[in-house]
């Protein structure tokens, strides 16, 4: 009787732990797709500053609110660029923007050069997972001579978007139904903006007005699609806003009390709310990693049509933190609670942390990213402990100008941007501060003073063995960076600006072409025309 009891017992105990082991791997296991979705809407010039979520007064992002709302709100996330190419670059790639030779500054639909094609990015990546992949809105990663540079070459299986920024190109109406782009920073040197379908050109020039819906409807078939046929998919959705110009279509001009670039902004939400009606109505938000973010700080020059800092000092193209701390959000329902994350993290991190959450095989090259999993689904802190800031006209001989570790930012070099404004009241932003070295570098505590006002630089301890540590650790760095020749610096050609009409004159306001693509009046989102939920 007792042998018996003890037999079940056994038995018992060996299928209980066959349970709670089945059970623990259950755990890491189920609720996960095993090949979740990526998404990563990635927005233009928006600062740290300027969305609802990171404490703006005026904006209205009910959208971006209810990411944010369900998501985890990151507060020290940094772009590895204070400009638009290299920031793109890295993001895709998961690499500095030096080591493609993504710099400096930024591409131009004359330049020959583009993100090189052995350059491996997150489509490529996913690939071989089973994955497809579509690229809608910004490129800006070059063109090249026949469009070689654009996604196709890059493993996206669709591209529809713009080569460069709007602001690359001319245009005259920006807001509806009829309103001129405001400070008209168009350019007329170019041809009208390019909107291509894959490699074709199917609408020049861009119809700004309607070009939001048009990303949204593609957007939108290629998510339902790939439901349809059971196909795990990359979408890197490169919005226009809210680089200069602003515009905004039908749906929301008009609507913001913050102005023209309230307006921009609210169109930008409209875009990540029709994704995430999109992954809603097909039941897929809990099998979707979606990250949200910025390529670089607010266009301070623009004053009331360009973004916010916050309470980051000075803005794009500088590394103040202003420059290169951008908002940034990760949804994924089921595993991650939501709340705000202060742990250090970078668009480098992006590619590490999508190989890891898809079982993907990372690039066998030098990568400079971090796997964000610890501490976005763990609760631990992040593998990142330091940041290195290259500044947008990054060159060999100052190399990185300043360091990150832990709370500790040891600036060695500052330099403003006409881009930040050369009226700015803070003089260390305006185009005319000059880079400027740094002997000792200045220090500041990040955590206690994020507005960096306070250099607690000082020649004792701790402070002395804290600048000797990031020192070293800048020198170690940079000695390590490998530097690809610039793609910037190729030969540039007028006559490669996209042109539907090639051969035409007087170019390139000559490049002018009936559209193939769907008009704003036949509506060409009516398929999806319900009404948005209603936010609280
Ligand atoms: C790409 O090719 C260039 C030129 O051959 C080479 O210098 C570079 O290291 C290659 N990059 C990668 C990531 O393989
Ligand atoms: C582009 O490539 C074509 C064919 O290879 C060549 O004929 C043409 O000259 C090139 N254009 C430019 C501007 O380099
Ligand atoms: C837009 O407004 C301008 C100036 O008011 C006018 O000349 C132009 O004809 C208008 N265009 C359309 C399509 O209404
Ligand atoms: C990775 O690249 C290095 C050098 O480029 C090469 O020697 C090595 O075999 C590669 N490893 C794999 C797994 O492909
Ligand atoms: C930062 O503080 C140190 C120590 O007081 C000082 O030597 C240095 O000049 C300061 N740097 C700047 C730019 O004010
Ligand atoms: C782009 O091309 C694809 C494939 O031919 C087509 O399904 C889609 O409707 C096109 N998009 C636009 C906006 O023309």
């Amino acid at each position: 009787m007792i042998m018996q009891c003890f037999q079940w017992s056994i038995l018992m105990l060996v299928l209980s732990s066959f349970l709670f082991v089945s059970l623990i791997i259950n755990c890491f296991t189920t609720g996960r797709a095993k090949r979740p979705n990526i998404i990563i809407f990635y927005a233009d010039d928006l600062g740290y500053g300027d969305l609802e979520p990171y404490g703006h007064p005026t904006s209205s992002t009910p959208n971006l609110g209810r990411l944010a709302a369900g998501g985890i709100v990151l507060t020290q996330f940094y772009s590895s660029s204070p400009v638009c190419s290299p920031s793109r670059a890295a993001l895709l790639t998961g690499r500095y923007q030096m080591r493609s030779g993504v710099y400096p500054r930024v591409f131009n639909v004359e330049m020959s050069g583009g993100l090189p094609l052995n350059e491996t990015l997150i489509s490529k990546m996913l690939k071989p997972e089973g994955y497809r992949s579509a690229a809608v809105g910004k490129w800006h990663l070059g063109l090249g001579n026949n469009s070689v540079y654009l996604p196709h070459n890059h493993g996206f299986d669709e591209f529809l978007g713009l080569p460069a920024s709007p602001s690359q190109c001319r245009c005259s109406v920006c807001f509806y139904p009829n309103v001129t782009c405001h400070r008209a920073p168009c350019s007329p040197e170019y041809s009208p903006c390019a909107l291509f379908n894959g490699t074709t050109i199917i609408e020049q020039p861009a119809d700004l007005l309607t070009l939001d819906d048009k990303y949204a409807m593609q957007s939108r078939r290629f998510i339902r699609t790939n439901v349809e046929t059971g196909t795990p998919f990359f979408l890197y959705y490169a919005s226009h806003h809210t680089h200069h110009p602003q515009y905004a279509g039908k749906e929301t001009s008009g609507t913001s009390i913050r102005g023209r670039f309230g307006d921009s902004l609210a169109a930008l939400d409209w875009e990540v709310g029709q994704i995430y009606e999109e992954l809603k109505e097909n039941g897929i938000l809990e099998d979707t990693f979606f990250f949200f973010s910025s390529d670089n700080g607010p266009s301070l020059s623009l004053e009331n049509f360009g973004g916010n800092a916050g309470l980051m000092k000075c803005g794009k193209a500088t590394t103040y933190e202003g420059g290169i701390r951008v908002p940034a959000i990760v949804h994924w329902p089921g595993q991650i609670t939501p709340g705000r994350s202060m742990e250090l993290s970078s668009t480098l991190d992006v590619l590490p942390t999508i190989a890891s959450i898809t079982n993907a095989k990372l690039p066998n090259v030098t990568l400079d990213g971090y796997d964000m999993s610890p501490f976005l689904f763990q609760g631990m802190p992040s593998l990142r402990e330091s940041f290195f800031y290259y500044p947008s006209k990054v060159d060999t001989e100052h190399k990185s100008y300043a360091v990150r570790y832990k709370q500790y930012k040891a600036v060695f070099y500052t330099e403003g941007s006409a881009l930040s404004n050369n009226k700015n009241k803070d003089v260390d932003c305006r185009g005319t501060s000059l880079r400027t070295y740094h002997d000792p570098p200045m220090l500041f505590d990040l955590e206690q003073d994020p507005s960096e006002q306070y250099n607690i630089s000082i020649n004792h301890s701790p402070e002395r063995d804290i600048i000797l540590k990031l020192t070293k650790m800048r020198a170690d760095f940079d000695a390590k960076m490998v530097f690809a020749p610039s793609e910037m610096n190729k030969p540039r050609d007028k006559n490669l600006m996209p042109c539907c009409n090639r051969g035409c004159s007087p170019y390139p306001s000559c490049c002018h072409c009936i559209s193939s693509a769907p008009r704003a009046n036949n509506d060409p989102l009516a398929l999806y025309k319900k009404p948005m939920e209603k936010i609280i």
